[in-house]
């Protein structure tokens, strides 16, 4: 096993009408930004729980984090913190809004240019806004760590950063707020969780069993559990089950002393900021062909992953992974997510232009080996077409 640092403060409030804790969770005291991004939270009526829950504390809203959070939109939150001398954030939403929210509260105490914090990956924030969260949609995990990423739209560059300074204090978990969710942002949820359990798990072997153990665990739940995801809305179990399956997926517990990839989502990042598809599709694209590119690589945790999740025993290794990334496959495009990039309309001249974007960004030495650079990206690409 790898040496690890582990910390993780969020306090997780789980279950049916624990909005109303909100009444205890705000300091007594605070002046509160709630952060929500388009119309669902007025719609559903989770942000009428919130203010009811709020109670006489001080409350303004910033509506309007959209899909992959920009940085544009959320300056002007930024500035709405400062004007009105707010000092509590509280995200109402999925992981955009999250995200948003964390960039907000550390750019609100930023002396300087904020955009530094996209630009030193999180490393030069020195302080944050204490925030909290309430989670309508299962999928990134930021309820429950400290990352987040955020979009410069006038250049299409999409960068993550993290820093200790942004763990939500606590985040509200009630599985009925998914219920309003449309089908497809569930299977982008299970997606992407499933896709942050590989990014941690499908690397090379360390002798850490209880990581692998619980990694598996997970991607086994998100199998499933995905049918009745998509066709039972209203089903508690289920609902809660993915709600804390993907929580767990990227709360720092299966990556602690393990080597960890993340080129899937690197790589996805330059799609979203380029042709604006879903996040969890990007990934839906990019993981089996980075799979079958890396496979010497991965080879015996692939072997692994193929036996343990998908319970794939006979053949010759190369006939055992085929078939194991065969299954992952259906597992995304039987979701209704599209596995190639011909799918969404895009060909060679798209893979110059990523190719170019990560090369831009410095993402020249990706993977658990850091040896993913822009040539392998463009095979990784080439494969997915
Ligand atoms: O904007 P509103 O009206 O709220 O609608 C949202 C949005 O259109 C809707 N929605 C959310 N909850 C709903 C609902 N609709 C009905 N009922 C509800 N209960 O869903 C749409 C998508 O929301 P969004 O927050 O964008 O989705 P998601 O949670 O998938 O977040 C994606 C973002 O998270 C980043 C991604 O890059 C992307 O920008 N990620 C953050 C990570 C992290 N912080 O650790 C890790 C992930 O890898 C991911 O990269
Ligand atoms: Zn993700």
């Amino acid at each position: 096993m790898l040496n690890f640092n582990f910390y993780n403060p969020t306090r997780i409030i789980f279950g049916k009408d624990t909005v109303a804790s909100l009444s205890t969770l705000v300091p007594p005291t605070a002046r509160v930004l709630v952060l929500v991004g388009g119309a669902s939270a007025e719609k559903t009526g989770t942000l009428a729980e919130v203010r009811s829950a709020l109670g006489e504390r001080v409350v303004h809203v910033f509506a309007g984090i959209e899909p992959n959070p920009s940085f544009e939109t959320l300056m002007r939150a930024v500035e709405q913190v400062r004007r009105d001398k707010l000092d509590f954030l509280l995200a109402v939403g999925g992981g955009s809004v999250i995200d948003g929210t964390k960039f907000v509260a550390a750019a609100a105490n930023y002396d300087g240019d904020p955009w530094e914090i996209m630009q030193t990956g999180g490393a030069s924030i020195g302080s944050a806004l204490p925030f909290g969260t309430v989670l309508t949609l299962p999928a990134t995990g930021s309820e429950m760590n400290n990352g987040s990423v955020v979009t410069l739209k006038a250049t299409h560059t999409k960068l993550p950063f993290r820093s200790i300074h942004v763990f939500p204090q606590f985040s509200v978990l009630d599985p009925t707020k998914t219920y309003s969710l449309p089908e497809k942002q569930v299977a982008n949820g299970l997606v992407d969780a499933f896709v942050h359990i590989t990014e941690q798990y499908l690397t090379f072997p360390v002798q850490a069993l209880a990581q692998d153990r619980f990694a598996e665990g997970l991607l086994q739940t998100l199998v499933e559990i995905a049918p009745r995801a998509i066709s039972e809305p209203e089903d508690y179990a289920t609902r809660s089950n993915l709600m804390w399956t993907a929580s767990l997926a990227l709360n720092g517990l299966i990556g602690a002393g393990v080597p960890q990839d993340w080129a899937t989502h690197m790589i996805g990042h330059e799609l979203t900021a380029l042709y604006d598809i879903d996040h969890a599709r990007t990934l839906a694209i990019v993981l089996p062909a980075l799979l079958d590119v890396q496979r010497d690589k991965k080879r015996a945790k692939l072997l692994q992953y193929a036996e343990r999740v998908w319970g794939i025993k006979s053949g010759s290794e190369d006939q055992r992974i085929d078939a194991a990334l065969e299954a992952t496959r259906n597992f995304f495009e039987n979701l209704g997510i599209p596995t190639r990039l011909s799918a969404y309309g895009l060909g060679a001249a798209a893979i110059d232009e990523v190719v170019g974007q990560l090369g831009k960004h410095g993402m020249t030495r990706l993977g658990e080996h850091g040896d993913v650079d822009l040539a392998v990206s463009r095979t990784i690409l080439e494969a997915a077409l």
